[in-house]
């Protein structure tokens, strides 16, 4: 089944695709024009399907949207849904600003996870929403130059090393955003078969 992912990044095109290989499930662009709306929701889930609407709307086809950020339990939860733009909003402004926030708070109590909500919208005007969550801690310094956003930032006490260190392929197996697509496919399965 084909669905209209409503992101104009190409990298989390690839990456979604990435992730959906083997599920039965292809993802296409979201055609130029299409409008990007305000993301004023309150969390993440209600974020993904203001974006989801949008696409479907637009298009009038099967649509599923995706939003995710960085949650620090020493923080109350920020970045949060403002992670993208959490200081000037480049990766290393934000990554500087998680660092300040931080200093004083001591080790065993730097515990954070990364949420990814995904919201699909089908044609007949039936949606749901799923989310999946990835545990770790927040470093005092980077390690790791792959990924984006926090990635250098996030040790994942399973593996040993962040996820600025981890190849993209095992990222892709244990992320956020691998087990909120993940769901995603799992419940389109009982979508489909109604
Ligand atoms: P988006 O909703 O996927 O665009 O993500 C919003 C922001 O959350 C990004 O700009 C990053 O700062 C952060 N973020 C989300 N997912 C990840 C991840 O897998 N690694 C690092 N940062 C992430």
């Amino acid at each position: 089944m084909e669905f209209i992912l409503a992101s104009h990044n190409q990298k989390k095109l690839d990456e979604l695709r990435q992730i959906l290989d083997g599920f039965h499930v292809q993802v296409i662009p979201l055609p130029a024009g299409a409008p990007e709306p305000e993301e004023n929701g309150s969390t993440f889930a209600a974020n993904a399907q203001i974006k989801a609407h949008a696409a479907a709307a637009f298009t009038g086809k099967a649509a599923i949207a995706d939003d995710s950020g960085l949650c620090v339990d020493a923080l109350g939860g920020a970045p949060g849904i403002y992670s993208a733009r959490y200081a000037d909003g480049t990766d290393q402004g934000n990554n500087q600003k998680l660092l300040c926030e931080m200093e004083a708070i001591p080790d065993g109590h730097r515990q954070a996870r990364f949420i990814c909500a995904v919201a699909c919208v089908l044609p007949d005007g039936r949606e749901f929403t799923v989310q999946g969550e990835c545990e770790g801690e927040i470093l005092r310094q980077l390690h790791g130059t792959g990924g984006f956003g926090y990635d250098p930032l996030f040790y994942v006490p399973t593996y040993g090393c962040t996820f600025g260190e981890l190849p993209q392929q095992i990222k892709n197996t244990i992320s956020h955003r691998a087990k909120a697509l993940s769901a995603f496919a799992e419940t389109l399965k009982s979508y489909i078969q109604e």
